[in-house]
């Protein structure tokens, strides 16, 4: 393992599919963590299984079926969630426990009403208990994004002496600006003792649009796996977009980073996972959304015709997508004419494209009245 790999923990079936009204059924789950593991995520958050019988199949019917990568099953940080999740993850290859608990002073007191040193201890407890399963271990310190970092330190230094071998510190409510997420980081791995020993991850939620930004933070700070899902969906506005933190490390290489990602099979998940979940991707969706490789205007219609990295950062091919689009549009000029007209198999004369542009002028304005 080189020390810049970063680690790819996808939880789409699981913080994904807590967006409303998009349930998906067994044979969908199991469908889409199998491209999961074709595209090359370390770590798939199958479910829940203490939260519902449907839930627990899931899980379980996926740590059946994979076999190259970590199935992971969420749990509080409670014996009956935990004893649930082993019982889910029974026959995977790779099993892992995801346990924990809310450290801000807000869940502290009013959603969890009790005191800070009563989470340390329950923290402990569900680590320890964890790990009686399995050895893989993964602590999440819920709103760990507006918990005072001395404090989140305690905890995270209690539950590595405990067995954690991944600690989760996510930003749940998406509050945090980068550089503060990206200093949280860095503060836990300069004051922790043990976490040399352990994988720090960010789970960054996109409330304020600011996920994917948090989540390079705090790899640039030291995290070593990024918690996200396909076309960022999750919770409230989502999470961290798969697709966008791969194409950002693969787009930025001199950062050093790398995943294990074919970005060629992220387009077709992408377009899976709507269909399934009945959930559409935004058109202007970074990297995956209907008009991320599209031109409408006439100043960059003729740029990209001339040469498409003039207006494009990524070739179309990388992540999947067939090619560019030139859009015709009321902004098109000449050159965008010429090349439809082209890709239709009519290669105009100067005449012939003046005559067919005066038209499709007149064309743009009958339509806008
Ligand atoms: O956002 C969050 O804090 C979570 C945890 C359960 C990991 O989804
Ligand atoms: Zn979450």
């Amino acid at each position: 393992m080189t020390e810049n790999k970063i680690f790819i923990f996808d939880t789409t079936l699981r913080d994904g599919e807590q967006v409303p009204g998009c349930k998906l059924n067994m044979d969908q789950k199991i469908e889409i963590a199998l491209k999961l593991e074709e595209l090359g995520v370390d770590v798939i958050e199958a479910g829940f299984p203490v939260s519902s019988p449907g839930d627990f199949q899931s899980v379980e019917a996926i740590a059946n079926t994979v076999k190259n990568v970590t199935v992971c099953g969420l749990s509080r940080a409670v014996e009956k969630d935990i004893a649930s999740a082993a019982e889910a993850l029974r026959k995977a290859k790779y099993p892992r426990i995801h346990t924990g608990i809310g450290t801000s002073s807000i869940h502290i007191e009013h959603k969890l009403k009790t005191t800070p040193e009563d989470i340390i201890e329950r923290a402990v407890q569900a680590v320890k208990y964890a790990k009686s399963f399995v050895e893989d271990v993964e602590f999440y310190a819920e709103d760990a994004g507006r918990t005072n970092n001395e404090y989140l330190a305690r905890v995270i230094e209690a539950v590595i002496k405990a067995g954690a071998t991944v600690l989760n510190i996510p930003d749940t409510t998406g509050y945090c600006l980068p550089e503060e997420y990206g200093m949280k980081i860095r503060y836990l791995k300069e004051n922790c003792k043990g976490i040399e020993k352990a994988i720090l991850s960010t789970h960054c939620h996109n409330d304020l649009g600011l996920a994917t930004a948090n989540s390079i933070a705090g790899i640039q700070h030291g995290a070593r796996q990024i918690e996200c899902t396909i076309n960022g969906i999750g919770e409230r506005a989502g999470n961290t977009s798969l697709e966008e933190v791969v194409m950002i490390m693969r787009q930025h290489q001199y950062l050093g980073f790398s995943t294990g990602i074919k970005t060629q099979l992220l387009y077709p998940l992408s377009q899976l996972v709507s269909d399934k979940m009945g959930m559409p991707v935004q058109p202007n969706k970074a990297i995956v959304g209907a008009n991320a490789f599209a031109h409408s205007s006439g100043i960059h219609q003729d740029g990209v015709i001339k040469k498409r990295e003039t207006y494009e950062i990524i070739n179309p091919s990388d992540v999947g997508v067939d090619e560019s689009k030139i859009v015709l549009t009321a902004r098109s000029g000449r050159a965008a004419i010429a090349y439809r007209a082209k890709q239709i198999g009519y290669d105009l004369t100067k005449d012939r494209l003046d005559k067919v542009y005066a038209a499709f002028c007149i064309s743009q304005t009958v339509k806008r009245k």
